[in-house]
């Protein structure tokens, strides 16, 4: 990885499920002071950073924020996820829309050089074909979240060609870890599954048995983010946002794996509103450009996965 050590990095939304981990990672590449964080409120789980108070529809205070800091990129994952956005579509599309409208402009003006804004599976919709879906295919989301990923993807993509800003993105699948909690999105199952397995050990799960869908452990996402933000520019061939795949499976097949751990653990069925958006998504993801362009490659698979997160949570106790 090409690190430079005069970049001074933001992260705005750095509370949040993916905040956490990534703040970790960058402070063990920068140093903690060269790692600002921003959020609505501070986070325990933030305090060895310098905090920013920031709602990111501010665009005057992100402006003094990155002055402030001589910030030089951003990694900007506030957003409402897709099952939150569904309560609340018309304030998703506005929080989603103009906190990257913020950022990608503070890139276009020269303040900052370089942005990571992630894209989500959620970009592709129920015409797209589901199994192994290629990174360009028919996309048409159906849910707010997913509009304004799409959306959001061809802004990056135009002010890349328009104003040459080097903004980089990853299409995540449903993330799993063990550090921090889901912020609202239709794969959180993957990870409240494992808390209550080991509280209880029972799970209901609101999507049904069969449903398959994309996933990738926390530790290859924010591997992926900070091989993306770090590679060389001419390696970088997409600007709107790269398939990435980790691995996918059914809750069924999640649940069985997890007994083999945990001996008569069950899982019922109580599928909600979140199983439409589920249906709509990809249920496997061909990353083929990802490998190729920047060389992609996963390390945790099914067993891996479920054997890493119940070793950390029980020994971690944190359960919740
Ligand atoms: P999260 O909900 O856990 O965290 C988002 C953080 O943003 C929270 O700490 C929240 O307080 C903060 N935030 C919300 N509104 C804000 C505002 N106006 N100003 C400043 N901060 C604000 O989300 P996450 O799972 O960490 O996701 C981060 C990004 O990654 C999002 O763009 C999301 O769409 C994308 N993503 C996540 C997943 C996943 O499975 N977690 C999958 C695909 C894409
Ligand atoms: N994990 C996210 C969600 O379910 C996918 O973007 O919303």
């Amino acid at each position: 990885m090409l690190i430079n050590k005069n970049d001074k990095i933001l992260i705005i939304g750095a509370g949040g499920q993916i905040g956490v981990e990534l703040t970790e990672n960058l402070n063990r590449l920068y140093g903690s002071e060269n790692v600002i964080v921003a959020d609505l409120k501070p986070s325990s789980a933030l305090s060895a950073n310098t905090f920013e108070q920031l709602d990111v529809m501010d665009a005057q205070k992100l402006f003094e924020i990155v002055k402030k800091h001589t910030i030089s990129h951003i990694y900007h994952l506030a957003a409402l996820l897709s099952a939150t956005g569904e309560q609340n579509p018309m304030f998703a599309w506005k929080l989603n829309m103009e906190g990257l409208f913020h950022v990608l402009d503070l890139a276009k003006e020269k303040h900052i050089s370089r942005v990571y804004w992630p894209s989500s599976i959620a970009v592709f919709g129920p015409t797209t074909p589901r199994v192994n879906t290629p990174q360009y295919t028919v996309m048409e989301p159906s849910t707010v979240y997913g509009i304004s990923k799409q959306a959001g993807e061809r802004w990056c993509e135009y002010y890349f060609h328009k104003y040459g800003v080097d903004v980089r993105g990853l299409r995540y699948p449903g993330l799993i870890g063990w550090k921090s909690a889901p912020g609202g999105g239709t794969t959180d199952y993957a990870v409240h599954i494992f808390h209550e397995a080991l509280k209880t050990n029972t799970y209901e799960c609101f999507l049904g048995a069969e449903t398959a869908l994309p996933m990738m452990h926390m530790e290859d996402a924010i591997r992926a983010t900070l091989e993306l933000m770090h590679a060389p520019i001419e390696k970088i061939k997409i600007r709107g946002s790269y398939n990435v795949s980790g691995l996918s499976f059914t809750p069924n097949e999640l649940a069985a794996e997890i007994a083999k751990h945990l001996p008569g653990f069950s899982i019922s069925y109580k599928p909600d509103f979140r199983q439409a958006i589920a249906d709509s998504w990809p249920q496997s993801i061909n990353d083929e450009e990802a490998r190729a362009h920047w060389g992609w490659q996963e390390y945790y698979n099914l067993p891996k996965l479920v054997e890493n997160m119940l070793t950390n949570l029980k020994s971690k106790n944190l359960a919740l």
